[in-house]
């Protein structure tokens, strides 16, 4: 096993290795036991400097990440985009640049745009950490969701892990697809054929529009908010409608002759894409996996700067 990552960046799951993967959840193990010890603080990145600069908005990401700097000592730098010059005009490149100047080491970064966190890591002497690009990938959201797998199941070779909802609008479902694909697990998307894009059958995972089938099949289910705000058409007749078609209810798991994991990223449409009785259910992890985003994160930033900029 590795004990440095192969890359100063995380700006995908794309492009990281499974050996990647195992060295980050190891790390977490040990700072999972941390936060949980009465004094939660470590001092690895004492004198480190990391900017949080998020253009878009986020609950669990950004406090996960902020707890996640503070147990680690770091020094930290908020910026939201919403009360700060972005909104005068100023670049992308000329925002962050004038954050560097003042000499921050790492920086995390959630963007509308996809391909915003390569762009800065390719100009700018920081670590990067993509917090979740457009529709592209939300790496750290991906570790965690297979982090809390790992610690249902073991080993995730093999398990059956299904993907269910909005996958056409989803960064979280891309990251998750690399990230299970290279723990060995089987993947399958599950939703209207108006939300799975047809790229999704060359990844390596199988397709399917049947709900029921789809439960059957899997050991886990990952539900996905419908991301109504960036929809400008209608991909479904109604909500209520895709409800009756394709949400998670207590009637469709009593169905099973199985029981099966069931996971949400947040944040969740309640009575949508799962009812209030599945995601508050004995069943389901989704707070777990809250729990774990702050261990995983302190592992990735941890890691990242033993690389150095
Ligand atoms: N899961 C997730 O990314 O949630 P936030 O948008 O609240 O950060």
């Amino acid at each position: 096993m590795a004990k440095t990552l192969s890359t100063r960046h995380l700006i995908g799951i794309k492009n990281i290795n499974a050996d990647d993967i195992q060295l980050i959840f190891e790390t977490a193990d040990n700072f999972k036991d941390v936060i949980n010890r009465p004094i939660k603080k470590v001092p690895s990145l004492r004198d480190i400097t990391v900017a949080n600069l998020f253009f878009e908005s986020s609950t669990r990401t950004r406090v996960s990440f902020e707890l996640a700097e503070r147990r680690l000592s770091a020094d930290i730098v908020n910026f939201a985009a919403s009360s700060s010059s972005v909104s005068k005009g100023e670049t992308l490149l000329d925002t962050v640049k004038n954050i560097l100047a003042m000499k921050v080491d790492m920086v995390v970064m959630r963007h509308p745009a996809p391909g915003a966190c390569v762009f800065l890591a390719d100009r700018i002497p920081a670590n990067i950490v993509n917090a979740g690009d457009g529709t592209h990938e939300h790496p750290t959201q991906a570790l965690l969701d297979a982090f809390s797998l790992r610690e249902k199941f073991g080993d995730l070779q093999g398990k059956k892990i299904a993907i269910i909802g909005d996958i056409l609008h989803s960064r979280v479902a891309l990251s998750n697809v690399f990230c299970l694909r290279k723990l060995g697990a089987h993947v399958r998307v599950c939703g209207p054929p108006t939300l799975i894009p047809k790229h999704y059958g060359e990844l390596g995972v199988s397709v399917s529009h049947n709900i029921q089938e789809t439960l059957e099949w899997c050991d886990a289910a990952n539900v996905l908010r419908i991301q109504l705000e960036r929809q400008n058409i209608n991909f479904f007749p109604s909500l209520r409608e895709y409800h009756q078609f394709f949400g998670i209810t207590r009637e469709r798991l009593e169905r099973l002759d199985k029981e099966i994991v069931i996971m949400h990223p947040g944040p969740i449409n309640r009575g949508v894409e799962i009812s209030s009785d599945v995601a508050d259910g004995p069943h389901s992890i989704i707070l777990d996996q809250v729990e774990n985003g702050v261990a995983v994160r302190m592992a990735v930033l941890y890691l990242l700067a033993a690389q150095g900029a």
